[in-house]
């Protein structure tokens, strides 16, 4: 696979959201599946692996260590704090932003130890707490460079001016948020802001949390627990909209002889040598699928249909409910 560049490391141009291999969507595959999710990976040429102290609650960053230690100096290792599982009522684990400096030394002392690793290459603020300054938390986070814990710094979902603060305090490698053919908000201030700044740009939910890949066609069936319930673009009205935009999409893909995934992903590409899509995928066959975008070669034409097709201006419903809104800090288009 063809390779970008995520700041100083050399990464294959399409990664791994590892988050679906514990969490989120539909019931998560046993942990000897999601290890063999990993190891196909990295035989196909992956070498950008994504995860989070949220995700499982650790349990995934554990998969990942465990499954990734012998291959640690073949991979760039992304991962991230700030927002992480705390003990709520009855001892169930709750999950908390938390931005203050003495928690994102602990959330990366975590997650180090269940990564099996001494330094993570890439370590990202899930979320910037409001109730801290994020020229706090980005300085705690300088300091974890100057430790020798992490290698680089990442933001997830944060605006163009809180990635220009913190960028004033320790230069920032990587922004991650979510972009794709249905998903626009960064192509209002936070794409142009990467660009002056010498950022790369990871689009996470690349395929639109299955919807691209032609893989949710009844929002009812989803499982309890499945946080695409609580996404007003998966609410039965606004989701029976969006699926009318589907048969037009498929035949695109069609016509461009690949798969409903892969045309999403060769669109998110063909944005810019910066852009670094991370789809996720508790299967292996979707795995191989995504993969297969990389070395894809649409037309101008066809990619431009895509993008008439499906945008902000097509797409009914927000990306977000209400509580998950307040919690990002990106630009939105005007109602
Ligand atoms: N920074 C953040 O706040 C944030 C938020 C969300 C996600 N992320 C990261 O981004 C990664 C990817 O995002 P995401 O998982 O939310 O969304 P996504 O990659 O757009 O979609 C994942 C969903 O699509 C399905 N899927 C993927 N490829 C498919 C294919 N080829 N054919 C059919 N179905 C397919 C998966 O189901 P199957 O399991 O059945 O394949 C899963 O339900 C995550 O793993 C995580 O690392 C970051």
């Amino acid at each position: 696979m063809h390779t970008r560049a995520l700041g100083p490391f050399q990464v294959s141009a399409i990664g791994l959201g590892c988050m679906n291999l514990s969490y989120a969507y539909g019931v998560p595959p046993d942990e000897a599946y999601g290890a063999r999710v990993l190891m196909t990976a990295l035989e196909a040429g992956v070498t950008h692996f994504d995860t989070a102290a949220l995700y499982g609650f650790g349990v995934n960053e554990t998969l990942v260590g465990k499954t990734l230690k012998a291959h640690r100096h073949q991979i760039t290792l992304a991962s991230k704090g700030g927002m992480a599982g705390v003990p709520g009522p009855e001892g169930k684990p709750v999950r908390v932003i938390d931005g203050r400096p003495e928690t994102i030394r602990r959330n990366c002392e975590d997650s180090l130890r269940r990564l099996q690793t001494d330094v993570i290459d890439l370590y990202y603020l899930h979320r910037w707490d409001k109730k801290v300054p994020i020229e706090d938390s980005v300085g705690e986070m300088s300091r974890l460079v100057e430790a020798g814990k992490v290698r680089t710094l990442g933001l997830s979902e944060v605006s163009a001016g809180t990635l220009r603060r913190a960028h004033a305090v320790h230069p920032i490698t990587a922004l991650q948020t979510e972009y794709s053919l249905w998903t626009r908000e960064s192509e209002i201030a936070v794409l142009q802001a990467c660009r002056e700044l010498g950022v790369a740009f990871v689009a996470f939910s690349p395929v639109a949390r299955g919807f691209l890949a032609d893989a949710v066609h009844d929002v009812q069936a989803l499982v309890p627990g499945d946080i695409r319930r609580a996404m007003p673009r998966f609410a039965p009205d606004t989701h029976a909209a969006n699926l009318r935009l589907l048969s037009d999409y498929r035949a695109l893909a069609r016509e461009a002889g690949c798969t409903p995934a892969q045309l999403a992903l060769a669109w998110l590409l063909a944005q810019g040598p910066d852009i670094l899509p991370i789809p996720g995928t508790s299967r292996i066959e979707h795995l191989l699928d995504n993969l297969g975008a990389a070395d894809l070669n649409l037309s101008a034409d066809l990619l431009a249909r895509a993008d008439a097709l499906i945008n902000q201006n097509t797409v009914a419903g927000s990306r977000y409910g209400t509580q998950s809104q307040l919690e990002v800090d990106t630009e939105t288009f005007p109602a």
